[in-house]
């Protein structure tokens, strides 16, 4: 799955599905720059990432701040040229049931995962538009497609994301640019070692493959919906999840 000379943008890529699809792409040879919260978690990201020096960069923006989001697509074009890529992976949990979850609970959720693939996709979109090719891949959830007890905020975004998905592939194919998700079944990161164990278990073993999965799955497909592999494929969910949900 060969990137070589492609700009990618990912989001929360310092840490976890993020991260292993920052060093995946960087394998492929593609020119990354890395979107995340913090200055200094970045500044570590890119330290640590040194043998891809000159290939990878990083900007702290909040992908729900739409005057962030531009300034890190002019930042990626002012640096690179040009973006061919979006993984749209930043996103978070706070978990309630429906009868306590928070309004703050609701939008901050909502604002990160749903509004901030928006505002990225639509930046970066009209980039793409200009350069007739692109790439816009997103980070959805298996719970996006079957619900999950607890998570109203968060399923109604992954839902959200993939109705999006679609919405976007009819619209932008004409400028030749494919639009896909990714919905990740449990992946082992920061997300899911903080839910209690008993939950994880249960997971590994409802999947088919006994197995949670690891961010480098995640990335793997990732790499290939980027790929010029995957050049018939969009409007898609990509199910990416041991068998989890069949
Ligand atoms: N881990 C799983 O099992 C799993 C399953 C399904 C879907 N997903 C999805 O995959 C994506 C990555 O998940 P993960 O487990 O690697 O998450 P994670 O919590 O390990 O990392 C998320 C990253 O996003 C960044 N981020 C959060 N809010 C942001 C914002 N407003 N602006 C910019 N960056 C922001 C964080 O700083 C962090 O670096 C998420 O969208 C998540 O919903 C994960």
């Amino acid at each position: 799955m060969n990137l070589k000379n492609k700009t990618a943008v990912i989001t929360g890529g310092c840490q976890g599905i993020g991260y292993a699809t920052v060093i995946k792409f960087l394998k492929e040879g593609a020119q990354v720059v890395i979107v995340d919260l913090d200055k200094k978690e970045i500044e570590d990201t890119v330290i640590n990432l040194r043998q891809y020096e000159g290939q990878v960069k990083g900007i702290a923006a909040d992908v729900s701040d739409k005057s962030s989001v531009d300034e890190a697509i002019q930042y990626t074009i002012d640096h690179f040229g040009s973006i061919d890529i979006v993984v749209n992976n930043a996103g978070i949990v706070q978990d309630a049931q429906l009868l306590k979850m928070k309004e703050e609970e609701w939008d901050k959720v909502i604002d990160v995962n749903l509004k901030g693939i928006f505002l990225v996709t639509q930046a970066a979109a009209l980039r793409m538009k200009e350069q007739k090719s692109g790439v816009i891949l997103n980070a959805s959830s298996v719970v996006g497609l079957y619900g999950n007890f607890g998570q109203t905020n968060y399923v109604a975004s992954k839902s959200g994301v993939n109705g999006m998905t679609k919405t976007w592939a009819r619209e932008l194919g004409r400028y030749n640019i494919r639009v896909n998700s990714i919905a990740p079944g449990f992946v082992l990161t920061h997300m899911v070692k903080e839910m209690p164990s008993h939950i994880v278990n249960m997971m590994k073993e409802k999947s088919l493959l006994n197995e949670i999965g690891k961010p480098e799955d995640i990335a793997n497909a990732y790499a290939f919906l980027a790929s010029e592999e995957a050049r018939f494929v969009t409007g898609t969910v990509l199910s990416v999840d041991g068998g989890l949900v069949t």
